[in-house]
């Protein structure tokens, strides 16, 4: 029996992967920029067994059947292939952020699962090998392996399409006040969006523009820019929800709330608190700000109506085995 432990951190995109060139192997349209959250994290142990008749998932002490293990039962193929296996595995997972967090879990749990799973396996697999194996799980957790600041190059083939650390996590006191939006709504899931992002007319002008984007962000990041770096994440984040909105069928994640933190974080901004918002496939709005502002970021936010909780997480590291 191989077994094997390791932990991932979510990440908050702040230029957006949004669609993709090839659904089955997430392929992106566009690159992407991100940066870990550091606190939270997903740890998962992979246990390969021969007397397993299939594989097993269990997710925060529930057994996990259908899509969830299905999705997870590919990313094992994958190893097994690489590894010549053929036995099945159990996959124990657990997050220590709660779900409809407005934490996307599926990067830390891809990011988690293909370092676990690999080691088990008996190979060791470089970090853009350990990338690319996530991005098949899950496209954002691809983002998921690499240190602090984070790029995914969307690349020409299945072989360069992963991410790659462009600054390390002590590079920049950033920190994400994750403000939580009370929503009733059911949203639509990031694989479905990717999938109809193509019926925007918006879409092929956003994708275009993305070089411009990724330069701004990534220079605004490497120069610690902060009011570059807010303008760029908010207009970033403006088109891909652009593109949400005017897809068919069409897809609106905010609510007033959402829209009432955006004013009130801009305001905030012209009168010199440095703050940006972005916001992925939900409701819950990333306040970004630096470490120094934070504790008076998380305290407006909470005061704000609409407001129900407030996380606060800064840069994390790599995915590891622990
Ligand atoms: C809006 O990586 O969750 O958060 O590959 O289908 O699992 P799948 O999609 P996912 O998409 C993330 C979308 C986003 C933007 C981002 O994180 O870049």
């Amino acid at each position: 029996m191989a077994t094997s432990t390791a932990l991932a951190h979510p990440n908050i995109a702040f230029i957006k992967y949004w669609g993709n060139r090839d659904n089955a192997l997430r392929l992106p349209v566009n690159g992407s920029i991100s940066m870990n959250l550091d606190g939270l994290f997903t740890r998962t142990t992979v246990s390969f067994q021969p007397s397993l008749p299939f594989d097993e998932l269990i997710i925060n002490g529930h057994a996990v059947m259908g899509k969830g293990l299905t999705r997870v039962s590919y990313i094992l193929d994958l190893v097994r292939e690489m590894a010549g296996l053929k036995i099945n595995a159990e996959v124990m997972s657990e997050n220590n952020f709660p779900a409809g967090a407005g934490i996307a879990s599926s990067a830390a749990a891809f990011a988690a699962l293909a370092l676990a799973s690999s080691r088990a396996a008996g190979l060791t697999l470089s970090e853009a090998q350990l990338s690319r194996l996530a991005r098949r799980g899950s496209g954002s957790a691809s983002r998921s392996i690499p240190a602090g600041f984070v790029e995914w190059q969307m690349g020409n083939n299945e072989e360069d399409s992963f991410a790659f650390s462009i600054a390390p996590v002590d590079h920049w006191n950033l920190v994400d006040c994750v403000a939580i939006v009370n929503s009733a709504h059911k949203k639509t899931g990031s694989t479905e969006g990717h999938a109809i992002a193509g019926t925007s007319p918006l879409q092929n002008a956003r994708v275009a523009d993305t070089p411009r984007r990724l330069e701004i962000c990534r220079n605004a990041i490497l120069n610690k820019d902060f009011e570059a770096f807010a303008n760029i994440i908010e207009h970033d984040s403006d088109m891909m929800h652009s593109v949400m909105m005017t897809s068919n069928p069409p897809l609106m994640y905010w609510q007033s709330a959402t829209v009432e933190i955006f004013h009130q974080v801009r305001e905030w901004r012209a009168s010199g608190l440095p703050v940006g918002y972005t916001v992925d496939a939900g409701a819950n709005v990333h306040v970004i700000c630096l470490g120094d502002s934070a504790k008076e970021v998380e305290k407006r936010l909470r005061d704000l109506p609409g407001v129900s909780n407030v996380l606060v997480a800064g840069a994390g590291g790599a995915a590891q085995v622990v």
